[in-house]
């Protein structure tokens, strides 16, 4: 809590995804560029294959020009974007890892420095001299992944460094190797999707249908080294963290599967028009793949990106910046004696600190959705309520004093009419909303932590029973604060409901 908070209208996490994963495309097509240039070079000077070589020659402007700018403008971008959104990540980033990202500047000072020599040489060097600045383009690239490799698996699978705070534990981390090898197979995939598209474009028919083939090899080739390297990262991934992730996280599994579709259509379209039929390869066609590439490993890296929340750093400091060894202490201080930057308006500061790095009102992730026609009494069971809710949240750290500012805040930003008005519902299909926006946070039918046991199948006196003991039902259960008119229509709602065989029926809450 010890930096000012950058309030801004874009949601934190879509701002964050767009130019990381840009980056994360361009960094990672960079080093499979480099090692295809120079594997490339070294058989096509062998056969004195001159078409190729110019070629090749045309491409490393290409790849320079590409790692040069955008890879270091998207880099630094990252830095600046990172850093406003989460200093307190950010920070902790750079002091555990300070003599990382000095390596890994180094080596993209030696990448871009040979790249230009690469490129400025390729008619004036000699072969072999050639071919040895191609191989420090190339292995300098792969480098600066092999480091910066160990700090984002950290986020994920800290290890043994939530003990030790030991730099080599974190850096060599549970999931480090896996993800270094799987991150290679992008590269060179990237490269042979890449350069695919290129070849396309080549006038001469036979050397053309020569071209694709050789470059869907590459293609292939990252393809299978992704496949089961992926298989060891996600084994490598704490039991804890899957099995939270299957039972409740709907984005990182969901991310996963679209992962394996965009793969299994890859890996067909490449051994199509790159192997099978490499001379009706057009530019549409590598295009599309191209696109399909950057579509399945954009899905993992959001797979890994969503599968660690509530955490930026597994079982160290949840997604607000708030590290778990002070959970305790904000606990029984309050939040507000810790935030170093305050404003004149307490119920807000705390909000941007407890939910807006995750949620805004009414833009990216909206709480206005749950909380239009609600009360704040409602609201703030809510606000000390997030760990109970689908989603992974953190739970709220602050004093239940404090919950009721974040109440009233959120209060005065959303809808206060009446649910019946906002809506323009009335009985059973205005009940259905109340239960949605009352109970739909903690309890979906047919999904996240599902109540149909206890909620199908009772009378009008025993849902109002049930209503009026609410808060005794379980630890976290709040207590029902809608009015008369949202009882009775939920009431109406719940009866609607019927059993179904071996189960409730789940069709009726979605
Ligand atoms: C680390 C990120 C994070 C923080 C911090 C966070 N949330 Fe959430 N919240 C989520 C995610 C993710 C979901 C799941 C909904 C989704 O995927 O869109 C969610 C869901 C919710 C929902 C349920 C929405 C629904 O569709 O039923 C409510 C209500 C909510 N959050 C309120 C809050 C409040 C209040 C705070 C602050 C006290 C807060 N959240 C802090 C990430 C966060
Ligand atoms: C902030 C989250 C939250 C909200 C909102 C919420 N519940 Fe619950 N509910 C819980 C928790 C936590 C428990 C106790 C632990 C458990 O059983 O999962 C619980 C328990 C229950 C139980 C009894 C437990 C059982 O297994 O039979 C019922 C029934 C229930 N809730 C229904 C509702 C209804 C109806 C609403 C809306 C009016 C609602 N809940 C709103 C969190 C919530």
């Amino acid at each position: 809590m010890d930096y000012p908070f950058w309030d801004q209208p874009i949601g934190y996490g879509l701002l964050m995804a767009m130019i990381s994963i840009l980056h994360v495309f361009i960094s990672h097509f960079a080093i499979g560029g480099g090692l295809y240039l120079v594997v490339a070079e070294t058989s096509a000077r062998k056969r004195d294959d001159q078409p190729m070589l110019d070629y090749l020659h045309g491409l490393s402007r290409f790849f320079v020009l590409v790692t040069l700018v955008l890879g270091a403008l998207t880099g630094v971008g990252i830095w600046f974007v990172i850093g406003l959104l989460s200093p307190a990540g950010t920070d902790l980033l750079i002091h555990n890892f300070v003599w990382g990202w000095a390596t890994e500047w180094t080596f993209f000072v030696v990448e871009i420095a040979a790249a230009i020599i690469y490129y400025y040489g390729f008619r004036t060097m000699t072969a072999s001299n050639h071919i040895k600045v191609g191989w420090i383009y190339f292995v300098a690239a792969w480098l600066s992944l092999v480091v910066i490799n160990g700090i984002l698996a950290f986020m994920l699978t800290p290890g043994a460094w939530l003990e030790s705070g030991s730099f080599w534990a974190g850096f060599f981390n549970p999931t480090y190797f896996s993800s270094l090898f799987f991150r290679t197979g992008v590269c060179i995939l990237l490269a042979g999707l890449f350069t695919m598209a290129v070849a396309s474009k080549q006038k001469d028919d036979a050397f053309r249908g020569w071209l694709v083939r050789y470059n869907a090899w590459w293609a292939i080739i990252g393809l299978i080294i992704m496949v089961p390297t992926f298989y060891w990262y996600w084994k490598a991934i704490p039991a804890e963290i899957i099995t939270t992730a299957l039972a409740s996280m709907v984005t990182p599994i969901s991310a996963m599967y679209k992962s394996f579709w965009y793969a299994g259509t890859l890996a067909v379209l490449v051994v199509l028009f790159g192997l099978i039929l490499p001379r009706k390869q057009h530019v549409v066609i590598s295009a599309i793949m191209m696109i399909v590439g950057l579509m399945y490993f954009g899905e993992f890296e959001w797979f890994r990106e969503s599968i660690r929340k509530p955490y930026i750093v597994s079982g160290y400091m949840y997604g607000n910046g708030i590290e778990l060894a002070k959970a305790e202490t904000y606990q029984n201080d309050g939040l507000l004696p810790h935030i170093a930057y305050t404003t004149d308006n307490p119920g807000a500061d705390l909000f941007n600190r407890a939910c807006r790095t995750c949620h805004t009102i009414d833009g990216y992730k909206p709480l206005a959705p749950v909380f239009d026609g609600t009360d704040e009494a409602f609201i703030a069971s809510m606000v000390r309520g997030t760990d109970l809710m689908k989603g992974n949240m953190p739970p709220f750290v602050g004093t239940e004093q404090e919950s009721e500012l974040i109440a009233a805040h959120i209060y005065s930003k959303v809808d206060n009419r009446h649910l019946s008005e906002i809506y323009n519902l009335n009985g059973a299909a205005l009940g259905e909303k109340v239960y949605q926006v009352r109970c739909g946070s903690c309890h979906e039918f047919g999904g996240f932590n599902d109540k149909a046991a206890s909620l199908v199948g009772l009378d009008a006196d025993g849902y109002s029973d049930m209503l009026d003991m609410a808060e005794f039902l379980g630890e976290g259960m709040p207590a029902f604060a809608g009015d008369d008119r949202e009882r009775e229509a939920l009431i109406a709602y719940l009866l609607t409901l019927k059993p179904a065989e071996g189960g409730a029926d789940e069709s009726a809450g979605l």
